[in-house]
């Protein structure tokens, strides 16, 4: 029914306007800082979809592969799914809702970075399993996930993280009245959840991508290697991003402050790493691959704890050369018709290195 000048009246006389908490908009005229829409141009230009990567020549591959080397294959990719898609569900939506209501621009580059994470990243792991496996080993294999104790413990640490600022954020935009902590207490629990999304984004989702990159190196697998190309180029700007936003936070606080939470990350850190290296060894042991993987781990924690603003604190080990030949995210030639590379452009953009990610990055003493 059409509402007339009178019933129009009454509806807004009806709402209590308050210019202090009134909505505001996004304004792309100006910026939120120096750099966010660096990472904005840079996410956007990297955009990609699962199905632009055919998976089909692999398949010949795949069906030679002795079972152990299927299932060690098949596990990491699960285990990167859980991941991604809680990353996507809960973490990248937590950390941004926990952003400032004028920061808009930092709130968009989150969001978008979290409809990557399950709509595409996750998405990609279901293609893969979809041209490998059958239904009933997917159903396995995501059962197996349900269950495996390492796993498990190391979703409910870093989602332990992102419920605490949930729980936050909706008691202090909903129920502002009951809120039992201090603003100060509320960055504490907004820069844990950020050392939790670094520390996945850049450390734990590595010891799954172990295993594809050393077929990658090798030049087998190379259309799944194409996809973990493609997701983990977007993770490192995930990382990046994130992380320069819990540098922010941790430099507010004070000096004494600092080191009770320097202490609570090493100590979350510890947790994480343990539950890694038994997770590794059930994955790896299979393949003689573990005392690899582990040096892998510790070799992306100290670039986690970098992004963080912080020190490394493992010794520097050589990576496995076929990995790190993997690894390497510079644009590939190859033949467009049977592969998409991560070269694959949907927008003109240039290959990215650390560099362009240097912003006068203060360091921070442990
Ligand atoms: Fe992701
Ligand atoms: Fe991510």
């Amino acid at each position: 029914m059409a509402m007339n000048k009178k019933s129009l009246d009454i509806a807004i006389g009806s709402l209590h306007f308050n210019p202090v908490s009134a909505f505001s908009g996004a304004n792309w005229n100006g910026t939120d800082d120096t750099f966010t829409q660096q990472f904005y141009e840079q996410n956007l230009s990297q955009f990609w979809r699962p199905e632009d990567v055919s998976l089909q020549s692999d398949l010949l591959v795949w069906k030679v592969l002795p079972d152990t080397v299927k299932h060690a294959y098949a596990l990491n990719l699960l285990i990167l799914t859980f991941l991604d898609t809680y990353q996507g569900d809960i973490g990248m939506p937590v950390v941004s809702r926990s952003i400032a209501d004028e920061f808009h621009q930092r709130k968009a580059v989150i969001n978008w970075m979290a409809a990557m994470e399950n709509a595409v990243h996750a998405k990609s792991y279901s293609n893969i399993f979809m041209t490998f496996l059958s239904t009933q080993e997917i159903d396995e294999l995501f059962a197996w996930g349900k269950q495996n104790r390492n796993l498990q413990n190391i979703m409910t640490l870093i989602v332990g993280q992102y419920e605490k600022l949930d729980q936050m954020n909706y008691m202090k935009k909903y129920n502002p009245s009951q809120v039992d902590f201090s603003d100060e207490q509320f960055k504490e629990t907004q820069w844990k959840a950020m050392v939790a999304s670094v520390f996945l984004e850049t450390w734990l989702f590595y010891s799954g991508f172990y295993y594809p990159l050393y077929f990658y190196g090798q030049g087998k697998m190379m259309q799944a290697g194409e996809i973990i190309n493609l997701i983990l180029r977007d993770e490192a700007i995930h990382g990046l991003y994130v992380g320069k936003l819990a540098i922010e936070i941790y430099q507010s606080f004070s000096k004494e402050k600092q080191e009770v939470l320097n202490d609570w990350m090493m100590d979350f850190m510890k947790k994480l790493y343990k539950e890694q290296e038994e997770l590794a060894e059930t994955v790896y042991d299979p393949v003689d691959l573990t005392h690899d993987v582990k040096v892998f781990v510790r070799y992306n924690c100290n670039k986690a704890l970098m992004n963080l603003g912080f020190d490394p604190v493992y010794e520097h080990e050589e990576v496995n050369p076929v990995v790190l030949n993997g690894l390497n995210t510079e644009t590939k030639t190859m033949d467009y018709f049977s592969m998409k590379g991560n070269g694959y452009q949907k927008m003109k953009s240039v290959a990215l290195d650390d560099d362009d990610f240097v912003f006068n990055k203060p360091k921070i003493n442990q």
